[in-house]
């Protein structure tokens, strides 16, 4: 069977508090909702990717538990291919604490579990899904020595790859560029992996110029509300593209990086000969849908709820 988009990544449970604001150490404030869903950057991704009306599967592990159990549920409720979805009895499904303030920021802590427990083995045995998928994407909430090498398999077998280097770890294997066709990331990410402060669209474009030097084929570097700017190595003499958004009105911006990129994966598969830059102008409108609900997975769009002309 093969797939448009395969993902190797994480699964995670959000706990998700809104509140009016962020709390400081040591202290405790109210908030006014409580919910739970479904997240991890690699299912994130995935989710949207699927409901843009890609045909994927997921490269996971979640734990043999409550959340674990609930986890399969969802993929499979999303046509998402459950084949490559390991379960541990060592380890307890990926959960997510979140607080969301009232301007839609967030602040995150992640505790990875049976994500870090997927492995070489499992790849192996994703391998002829791999092997013969469109788009391969992955991220960093899984170990970074099982995202490099489901990224070089990938790249060896000709498969598009979309790298999030998120959350984003400070010394990164040059490999993971050299393997990436998309290297995509957010403006702190590119900051902490090239050094480069980035407050402007100008510092972006700088910052992708660091990257594409490391060996990425292209670089995309998203900037909330501002969109992102996008780089390739085919027109290295010419600077970076600023891709604009549309302005929206914003609730919770939980995963709309995540929502971006499962689009961009989307586009790749589905139209491989559209220019990178028109990808990112669809993938930002997609994100930005997202933004004007509350939840991650909960605010991704279907096919049916958007425009005919983002197809
Ligand atoms: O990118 C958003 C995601 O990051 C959330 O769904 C949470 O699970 C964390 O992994
Ligand atoms: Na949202």
């Amino acid at each position: 069977e093969a797939f448009d988009v395969v993902v190797v990544g994480s699964c995670m449970t959000d706990l998700v508090s809104q509140a009016p604001r962020l709390p400081k150490a040591g202290e405790t404030i109210h908030g006014h909702k409580f919910f739970i869903g479904f997240g991890g950057k690699g299912a994130n991704q995935c989710i949207q990717a699927a409901r843009m009306g890609a045909k994927t599967a997921m490269v996971c592990k979640v734990g043999k538990d409550f959340f674990g159990e609930n986890y399969i549920q969802n993929f499979k409720d999303n046509g998402v291919s459950t084949e490559f979805v390991g379960q541990t009895v060592d380890s307890a499904t990926g959960a997510a604490s979140i607080i969301v303030n009232d301007a839609g920021e967030n602040a995150i802590v992640i505790v990875a579990g049976a994500n870090l427990l997927l492995g070489g083995e499992d790849l192996r045995r994703a391998l002829p899904a791999l092997s013969r998928a469109k788009v391969m994407v992955c991220q960093l909430e899984v170990s970074p020595d099982t995202s490099l090498q489901a990224l070089r398999l990938s790249h060896e077998n000709n498969v598009k790859t979309i790298f999030n280097p998120a959350p984003a770890i400070p010394d990164l294997d040059p490999d993971f560029y050299r393997a990436s066709d998309v290297f995509c990331c957010n403006e702190s990410e590119a900051e902490l992996l090239t050094g480069v402060a980035v407050a402007s669209i100008e510092d972006a474009g700088r910052a992708g110029q660091e990257l594409l030097r490391r060996g990425c084929n292209s670089v995309i570097i998203t900037l909330g509300s501002r969109g992102c700017v996008v780089l390739s190595a085919q027109e290295p003499s010419s600077p970076s593209h600023h891709v604009p958004t549309k302005p929206v009105t914003t609730v919770d911006t939980t995963g709309a990086g995540d929502s971006f990129i499962g689009a961009l994966a989307f586009y790749m598969a589905h139209f491989p000969t559209m220019s990178l830059e028109e990808m990112a102008r669809r993938a930002n409108q997609v994100a930005g849908v997202s933004v004007q609900t509350i939840g991650t997975q909960a605010s991704y769009p279907s096919k049916k709820d958007l425009p005919t002309d983002l197809f």
